[in-house]
């Protein structure tokens, strides 16, 4: 069985922002996702310090482009030493077939490939307004799912409330990583198709992505027990 785990979306501005936020968990080391605002901020460099300090990192650039360009630039970060990173299902299994090649280290390994199916901040009614997608985005997802499977992908990212429909479509060991995650009294934000971490757990997802509802809180280490304790158990 895969391993739960809570990731925290650190969407900070600089790295002096991000290692002060870090620097309150004195006694844990939560798994850390850095996104584009940190990273086209600070670099390659932040990825090094986050990992020299023992935290894991998850990528989350969501690349999409032509196959040979999307190979190239894996290739270039399968040299920084994250454990996991991620792509836009929607640039097709050519795509992301080149994707894995490319993330390939010579000697065989290579952090966890992970596709994005439809944002969590996507409604259906828009993915059908302005994307002219004529299906449910509950099809979209499993379709998208499916494709990252038959790509060599290790899993998906979706909403925790997608994440069992996926499970059913492309197996139990396919890993899903689930942003779209708010307590139960807390502000859903930009966040369209959310759960709690409660509920998260219920329908099985193996990791959730947690950002505003601990970087934003009064007591951010608090916040994240808050999330391990309710999903992690
Ligand atoms: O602050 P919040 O909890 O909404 O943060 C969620 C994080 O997950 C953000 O960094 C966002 O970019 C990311 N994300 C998402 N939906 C996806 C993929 C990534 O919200 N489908």
């Amino acid at each position: 069985m895969n391993q739960r785990d809570v990731i925290i979306a650190c969407d900070f501005s600089s790295a002096e922002a991000t290692l002060a936020f870090l620097d309150k968990f004195t006694d844990c080391k939560p798994f850390v996702k850095i996104g584009m605002e940190l990273y086209y901020a600070a670099g390659p460099a932040i990825v090094k310090e986050i990992k020299d300090r023992g935290h894991k990192i998850f990528l989350d650039l969501k690349l999409h482009d032509i196959p040979n360009t999307v190979k190239k630039a894996m290739s270039v970060l399968s040299k920084m030493d994250v454990d996991m990173c991620n792509l836009h299902a929607a640039g097709t299994i050519d795509m992301m077939k080149a994707a894995l090649e490319g993330l390939t280290r010579p000697d065989g390994t290579r952090p966890l490939l992970i596709a994005v199916t439809q944002l969590t901040s996507t409604s259906e009614e828009r993915m059908q307004k302005e994307l002219l997608i004529n299906a449910s985005i509950n099809d979209t997802i499993v379709k998208y799912a499916q494709n990252a499977k038959q790509a060599g992908l290790d899993g998906v990212v979706c909403s925790p409330l997608e994440a069992g429909m996926v499970k059913e479509a492309c197996g139990a060991e396919f890993v899903t990583v689930t942003p779209g995650v708010r307590f139960a009294d807390g502000e859903v934000g930009d966040q369209v198709r959310v759960t709690t971490p409660a509920r998260a757990k219920e329908i099985g997802t193996d990791y959730i992505v947690v950002g505003r509802p601990i970087t934003q809180a009064e007591d951010p280490v608090a916040a994240y027990k808050r999330c391990v304790a309710e999903f992690v158990g």
